[in-house]
């Protein structure tokens, strides 16, 4: 009886972006944030050195968004010396990140302004990009009072600049609501965000020990926090490689019961059979592929379509492409921005031309010449067992198969060893049950896109290369960052 342990949470509304009062109330609040300079710096309860101050441009127009100052080593020393563990009752923690979360939808103008000139987001990727940070604070506040376990101690939480406010908030959330203390170290590409967020989790009355920023370098401030004694937890998302780097570093010089909690990268598909309806599957597919230029963990690599329906649905899919609005995300009808900065750029560049030099581009338009932008394209593939490693933009991989190879496809899913997300589009329920059944991915998604999974409603999180578990957002992850004396054995 009753609404359950965490029933009575409800997600944030959000914004409608097709209600003109709620675009209208976006763009008066953006406004006065359209030119403003941010600051990034270390937040740390002791004082502190800096590093060399560096400039953050807007990656779609290469205009100035505003200043970092780094973390220098001694302040990586300042804040495993002053951290310490919230030892607030579990309700007055709630009570505080309840308070973020509410700070954090109040301050959405600067918020959305930040996504979109800091980390390239689209206006709808802006508002389910706040909606989820927000339900992360709410979500697990109320999962506080549910611990019965003390906290670990110190976690280093390490995030990545895709989902700059989510992650970011979501990880730190987590680990502040379970009690420890926290040193956050954001992505290099977006520490404006994450100095706006902290400020605002400080403002709520998250005490400055318990939290501290230390925007810097991976392999040098992140790569610290990661090798010190005093550090009894990692929280880790980004890709697979750094995960393995990480790992390695706290078997070294970690104690052995510390956890590494880490969500990685993804090599995801999607099977489309021949009883798919063909315009939701282009729909869905256009989504999964190239919502925020690709740049999603979940996002679609490579689609698999039946051969029979290959001829009529791949022809509707570049149509589709064809509608998409590439561009700066200030506009807010931009579907697609820019990838996140000159380097992720070249790289995919360099991808799409060697495969177009082999003759397997498919479809691809065209893209603004300013700006770290690459257009969406689709690349002929033999099958997800011929790739390599994933592409973190725009670029949707396709093969075909027979009919009687569909379980071949499901086991060349499986043999990547990845196992993120997976989308399957069918009329065929048996099959479906059949599918779900032998396929080892994190989040499965039937006849819908396979992105953008809600807090509380659907955890996220993959197996093998994927990830650790257990899923964000989901009932099993606050436990993992308490003394929890099930997780305390060495391995
Ligand atoms: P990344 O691994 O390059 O960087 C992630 C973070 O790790 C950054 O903060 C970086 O500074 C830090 N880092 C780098 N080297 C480090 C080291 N040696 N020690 C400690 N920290 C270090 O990843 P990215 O390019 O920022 O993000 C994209 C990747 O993240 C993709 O592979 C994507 O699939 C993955 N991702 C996964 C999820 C998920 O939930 N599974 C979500 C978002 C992104
Ligand atoms: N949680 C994000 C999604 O589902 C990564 O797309």
């Amino acid at each position: 009886t009753g609404p359950g342990l965490f029933g009575s949470r409800r997600n944030s509304a959000g914004f409608d972006l097709t209600d003109e009062a709620d675009l209208a109330r976006i763009e008066a609040a953006r406004a006065p944030h359209a030119a403003t300079l941010f600051d990034a710096r270390p937040r740390l309860a002791g004082p502190l050195a800096g590093g060399q101050r560096d400039e953050i441009r807007n990656p779609a127009t290469g205009a100035p968004v505003g200043n970092v100052i780094p973390a220098a080593a001694p302040d990586v020393e300042t804040a495993l010396a002053s951290a310490r563990v919230w030892d607030a009752a579990p309700a007055e923690r709630a009570e505080v990140l309840r308070r973020a979360s509410d700070l954090y939808e109040a301050e959405f103008g600067p918020i959305f302004a930040l996504l979109a000139r800091e980390a390239g987001k689209s206006q709808a990727d802006a508002v389910s990009e706040l909606r989820e940070a927000v339900d992360f604070l709410r979500y697990y506040a109320d999962g506080a009072g549910t611990l019965s376990a003390p906290p670990r101690g110190v976690f280093t939480c390490i995030s990545p600049w895709n989902f700059p406010l989510a992650i970011f908030t979501g990880q730190i959330a987590a680990a502040l609501a379970a009690g420890n203390a926290v040193i956050a170290k954001p992505a290099e590409q977006t520490p404006l965000i994450a100095t706006f967020a902290v400020d605002l989790m400080h403002r709520a009355g998250v005490p400055a020990t318990a939290l501290q920023l230390l925007p810097g370098d991976g392999p040098t401030v992140g790569a610290a926090l990661t090798r010190d004694p005093r550090v009894n937890g990692v929280c880790f998302t980004g890709s697979t490689e750094t995960a393995l780097m990480i790992r390695r570093a706290m078997a070294e010089h970690l104690d052995p019961s510390a956890p590494l909690i880490a969500e990685t990268g993804g090599l995801n598909a999607m099977i489309v059979d021949s009883t798919a309806l063909p315009e939701q599957a282009v729909r869905d597919i256009l989504a999964s592929a190239f919502q925020s230029a690709g740049q999603r963990c979940s996002a679609l690599r490579c689609l698999y379509l039946q051969e029979d329906i290959a001829g009529h649905v791949l022809p509707m899919l570049y149509g589709a492409m064809d509608e998409l609005a590439l561009g700066d995300p200030w506009a807010l009808s931009t579907d697609v921005g820019p990838v996140i900065d000159a380097e992720a750029q070249a790289g995919i560049r360099a991808y799409v031309e060697a495969a177009r030099a082999e003759g397997r581009v498919l479809k691809e338009l065209a893209a603004p010449a300013a700006g770290t932008f690459i257009a969406p394209t689709v690349i002929r593939v033999a099958g997800i067992d011929r790739m390599e490693r994933e592409i973190f933009g725009p670029v949707l991989h396709v093969a075909t198969f027979k009919a009687n190879e569909i379980d071949a496809v499901v086991d060349a899913v499986n043999a990547t060893g990845y196992g993120l997300t997976f989308g399957l589009h069918t009329r065929i329920d048996d099959r479906v049950q059949q599918i779900v059944d032998r396929i080892r991915v994190g989040n499965t998604y039937v006849n819908r896109n396979q992105i953008g999974a809600v807090v509380g409603s659907q955890p996220f999180g993959g197996e093998g290369l994927s990830g650790t578990g257990p899923k964000a957002g989901g009932p099993e992850y606050l436990s993992r960052f308490t003394a929890h004396p099930a997780t305390h054995s060495a391995p």
